[in-house]
């Protein structure tokens, strides 16, 4: 029987981009394909968890023994990871939630126009803000993809929304980030415990993820 440290523990993952509706065929979206949060969520299974994912729309199949929950807006998302954080005892929020939404949202689909076209946008609600001030007994991990100055940006992102870890990851390099099958991250704790996971499969990188975080819980 393999080693199962999370036997006992409940873990929600987001995982995947939010889709913003503009129109009845229009969107906004991000490059997210799901591939780093699904793997987080197998290998917490693997662990012994029990596991819900919360998966914005991917193409990826259904992991099996994990309870998965189809959102497709941030707004969505957040009503549903707020609903089930009671009972959870670690959450880690790889999704790619989108800021941002258009004010208006149209019904039917909009005619062309001549000339420039501008569509307002109001901000999405901070999931992860939300989950910081609500916590009472989980380890909350959230995730930051930056480009510019990844570290002090993940630092700033734990201290501000009370997270208890913080996996940073540098989208500016190659096979890294979005959509690719590899990753290459740095794990950051409020207990200033620095970890650099270096570039191999999300799958590895998960397994790495957890076997970090399982020394700091
Ligand atoms: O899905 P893949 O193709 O495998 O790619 C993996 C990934 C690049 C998406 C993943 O590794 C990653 O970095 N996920 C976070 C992407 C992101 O949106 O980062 P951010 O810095 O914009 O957001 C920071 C954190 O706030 C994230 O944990 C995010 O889930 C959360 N957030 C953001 C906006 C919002 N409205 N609510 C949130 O909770």
């Amino acid at each position: 029987r393999q080693y199962q440290p999370l036997s006992g523990k409940r873990v929600l993952v987001t995982a995947g981009p939010t889709i913003e509706s503009i129109d009845a065929v229009r969107y906004f979206t991000n490059h997210s394909s799901g591939k780093m949060g699904y793997a987080i969520a197998e290998s917490a299974r693997d662990l012994g968890a029990s596991v819900t994912l919360v998966s914005g729309p991917v193409t990826l199949e259904k992991p099996h023994g994990i309870t998965v929950k189809d959102v497709t807006t941030a707004e969505e998302m957040y009503n549903t990871v707020l609903n089930d954080y009671d009972e959870q005892d670690i959450v880690v929020k790889a999704a790619a939630v989108a800021d941002y939404k258009p004010v208006e949202q149209v019904e039917n689909k909009m005619k062309k126009q001549s000339g420039p076209l501008s569509i307002e946008m109001k901000r999405t609600r901070d999931i992860l803000q939300a989950l910081g001030e609500r916590k009472t007994k989980q380890y909350l991990v959230g995730f930051a993809a930056e480009t510019d100055e990844p570290l002090v940006y993940g630092r700033d992102k734990m201290a501000r929304k009370h997270l208890d870890a913080i996996v940073v990851n540098d989208i500016s390099r190659d096979e890294q980030g979005f959509k690719t099958d590899t990753n290459a991250v740095d794990v950051l704790t409020a207990q200033e415990r620095h970890e650099t996971i270096p570039l191999q499969s999300k799958e590895a990188v998960a397994k790495q993820l957890w076997s970090i975080l399982l020394e700091e819980m």
